[in-house]
């Protein structure tokens, strides 16, 4: 008896565990510019602002924070990078984004609040798939010489600078939006909640 028992259970439990990929897969087909998303983090994607320490993040490195459902990338800019948003400027279609989105207490070259931590929506302004981190200098499947690093979207091409400022001639019309956000402390930033004493 009992052994039927714990049978039935496990049986139960596998077909619980095959439904569950089964679901995850579809999720990923469906929506793939989240392929990397759990879609467990659905839960947080109701519009609470979201905390982030970005206190081990390392000169070059980003990471991916979901906010209100939406990729949001954290990168922490090098000094090389910071020097490179000036050399790109000719290359790019809004420089300083005068028809771009983003809070007014960001500058609008770096489009930050500190210069070295970009925090953006990940989303290309084409039609919203993912853009790449491309952060090496001379790729050469990016322009050798003229690419600087930034972010490349495999879906049509646009091309987008360390800041998100898009570049000429790509299907892309603006930079990517930067979402409102504030420091709690030195390294913990805060995603959804504006910068206190801003507009
Ligand atoms: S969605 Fe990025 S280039 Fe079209």
């Amino acid at each position: 008896m009992s052994d039927d028992g714990v049978n039935v259970g496990r049986r139960r439990f596998l077909t619980a565990a095959t439904s569950v990929v089964g679901g995850a897969g579809a999720v990923g087909v469906a929506v793939p510019f989240v392929k990397s998303w759990n879609p467990s983090a659905r839960a947080k994607a109701a519009g609470a602002p979201v905390k982030y320490n970005v206190g081990k993040l390392e000169p070059g490195q980003m990471v991916t924070v979901e906010w209100r459902g939406k990729p949001v990338y954290v990168v922490r800019r090098s000094e090389e990078a910071l020097e490179n948003l000036v050399k790109v400027e000719p290359q790019l279609r809004d420089p300083m984004s005068e028809e771009s989105n983003q809070p007014p207490y960001v500058d609008p070259e770096n489009r930050a609040i500190k210069p070295q931590l970009l925090v953006m929506v990940g989303l290309c302004t084409h039609l919203g798939c993912a853009p790449m981190y491309r952060p090496e200098v001379g790729a050469a499947d990016l322009g050798g010489a003229d690419w600087l690093g930034g972010f490349f979207c495999p879906c049509h091409g646009s091309k987008y600078d360390l800041a998100g400022r898009v570049y000429k001639g790509v299907p892309a019309p603006t930079n990517m939006d930067i979402p409102p956000y504030s420091y709690d402390s030195d390294d913990v930033i805060v995603i959804g909640v504006d910068q206190e004493g801003s507009a």
